[in-house]
């Protein structure tokens, strides 16, 4: 394994980590992605950090997936934290060795140099909206506080203007995820709103036997094209219902995403291909 070139880095640079060694397995992928995850956890300040989600998408034997994603965050971002919930921090994503003809390209979003395209509300009127928007857009039971997952949504709520998308709180039938027919009107979503997607965003075409390891917290993403049924392995690394206090912890690092400055500069950021 190569050495980690973090170098000349800086905090706002996108963290991820594409490992290009030809992992025979999942359980191989993903115990190095462990370690990996592990050896960040100096910096994190919220333990522990366990597996929280392991999931084969699509799953074996049902249809391929459609043929993008929209830009979310895994598990969601507590925008009004009121219960214990689970909460990504890091997603490693593996391809099986052998697995051919990958043509899926995955879409990360460095948040922080996305969202200075444009000036934002303070800090106190960003969690306003975020509660605001909940209450009408988001959880259907405004008891168990607001979590999102899709990044259009946190934007939507973000913006002065009126929402644009529609209330799965009013709309029971609305699948999540759907918000957009395709790439091109979520393009044109964000660039109503000042912000160029296409600008800022890395494209990995992951191949088999490679394993990414990307920060859920830093980054939104999403795919272009279509995965066959059993391609895709993903395990998610965060925390355990964890308290609405320390949600409230994440939060800020959003809320700092938004601001330009971060709550964590003692971590190194890095995009490091480890060979
Ligand atoms: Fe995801």
């Amino acid at each position: 394994m190569g050495g980690m070139d973090e170098g000349s880095l800086t905090w706002d640079e996108p963290r991820f980590w594409l490992m290009e060694r030809d992992f025979g397995t999942g359980e191989e992928a993903f115990a190095a992605a462990e370690n990996f995850v592990g050896s960040r956890l100096s910096a994190d300040p919220i333990e522990p950090l366990t597996v929280i989600g392991d999931y084969v998408i699509p799953p074996s034997g049902g249809p391929a997936s459609r043929d993008f994603q929209t830009l979310h965050f895994d598990f969601g971002l507590p925008l009004d934290p009121r219960t214990s919930q689970d909460v990504a921090h890091y997603t490693a994503l593996y391809i099986a060795h052998g697995d051919l003809n990958v043509t899926a390209v995955t879409r990360l979003v460095p948040l922080v140099a996305l969202l200075a395209q444009r000036d934002w509300p303070e800090r106190a009127e960003l969690i306003a909206r975020f509660v605001a928007y909940g209450r009408t857009h988001g959880a259907r039971d405004d008891r168990m506080g607001y979590s999102e997952g899709s990044f259009a949504r946190v934007i939507d709520a973000a913006v002065t203007s009126p929402p644009l998308l529609v209330s799965v709180k009013t709309d029971r039938e609305f699948l999540c995820g759907t918000e957009f027919a395709d790439l091109g009107a979520e393009d044109v979503f964000f660039q109503r709103h000042g912000l160029d997607i296409a600008a800022v965003e890395i494209d990995i075409v992951l191949q088999p036997g490679q394993l990414l390891v990307f920060d859920n917290l830093a980054f939104a993403h999403g795919r272009r094209g279509r995965r066959r049924p059993g391609e895709l392995h993903q395990r998610f690394y965060g925390h355990l219902r964890l308290s609405p206090a320390d949600q409230q912890g994440v939060r800020e690092r959003l809320l700092s995403a938004f601001c330009g400055s971060s709550t964590d500069p003692s971590t190194p950021a890095s995009s490091v291909s480890i060979p």
